[in-house]
């Protein structure tokens, strides 16, 4: 069962893909500036693990891992890069300048957010959405979070989600 909803999430992720097709992914910096505040999400995010995957790949263990895959450098390769830099999962086409050092960014879990990105569109939802907005769940993270992993144990949306909440105050 878990088996065949990680493939049905991998084949939404495509879908989502090909449906957006037009839009670029920016890159964290271009969310920073009206994501401070409020909910504080880009300092939530930026303290998160998810802002580190990319330099992960450049620590000892990353290299042990990837010599055991016959990969020469982890921080260049394709394989790794997919999940550990929103920037690696990303056509050069779609590129509107992302970068690997980013790490996992808001992108990877709320899509490509060239056409959403701009004030009038960002302060209403529905526009929002209509211009690629995604509002992640569980099947989003199990995109990443699964036994491809070389490192994967276990994932529990709810315990994991706890530790990089960053709702908006009520
Ligand atoms: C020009 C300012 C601006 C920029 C740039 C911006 N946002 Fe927003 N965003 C807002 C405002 C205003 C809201 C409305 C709710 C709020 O205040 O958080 C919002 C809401 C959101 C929401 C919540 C939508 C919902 O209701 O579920 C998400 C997710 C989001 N932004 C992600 C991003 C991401 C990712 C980027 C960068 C690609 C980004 N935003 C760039 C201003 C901005
Ligand atoms: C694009 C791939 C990707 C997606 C999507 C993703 N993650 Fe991650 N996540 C990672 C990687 C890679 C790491 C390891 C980062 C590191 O330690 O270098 C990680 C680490 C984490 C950690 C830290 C685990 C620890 O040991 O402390 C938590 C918590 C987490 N993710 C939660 C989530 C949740 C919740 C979602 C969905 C809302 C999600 N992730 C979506 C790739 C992803
Ligand atoms: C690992 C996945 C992941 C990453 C990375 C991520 N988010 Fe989110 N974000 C979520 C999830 C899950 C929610 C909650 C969705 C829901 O249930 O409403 C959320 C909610 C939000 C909301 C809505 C807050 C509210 O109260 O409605 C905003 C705004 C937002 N994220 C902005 C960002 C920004 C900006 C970044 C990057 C600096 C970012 N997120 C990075 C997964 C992620
Ligand atoms: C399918 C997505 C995926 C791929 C492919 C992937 N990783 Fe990861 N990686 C993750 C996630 C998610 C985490 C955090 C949770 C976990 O260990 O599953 C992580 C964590 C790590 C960690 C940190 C473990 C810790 O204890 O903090 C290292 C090191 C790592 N990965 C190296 C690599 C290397 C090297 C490659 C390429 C050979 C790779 N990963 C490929 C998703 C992936």
């Amino acid at each position: 069962m878990k088996r065949i909803s990680v493939v049905i999430a991998c084949m939404l992720f495509l879908m989502s893909n090909v449906l957006l097709a037009q839009n670029k992914y920016v890159g964290a910096a271009k969310c920073k500036m009206c994501h401070m505040g409020k909910g504080k999400q880009y300092p939530i995010w930026s303290e998160s693990k998810h802002a580190k995957a990319f330099e992960t790949l450049k620590g000892e263990e990353a290299k042990k891992i990837a010599k055991e895959k016959g990969i020469a450098d982890p921080s260049t390769d394709a394989k790794c890069l997919k999940c550990h830099a929103t920037a690696g999962a990303v056509e050069a086409t779609l590129n509107g300048g992302i970068k690997n050092e980013e790490g996992v960014s808001c992108e990877s879990c709320h899509g490509a957010g060239d056409k959403y990105k701009s004030p009038i569109i960002m302060r209403n939802r529905d526009e929002a959405v209509k211009n690629g907005l995604l509002v992640p769940d569980e099947k989003t993270c199990v995109k990443c979070h699964n036994s491809e992993s070389p490192t994967f144990k276990s994932f529990d949306y709810v315990t994991f989600y706890a530790k990089i909440a960053h709702k908006n105050p009520k």
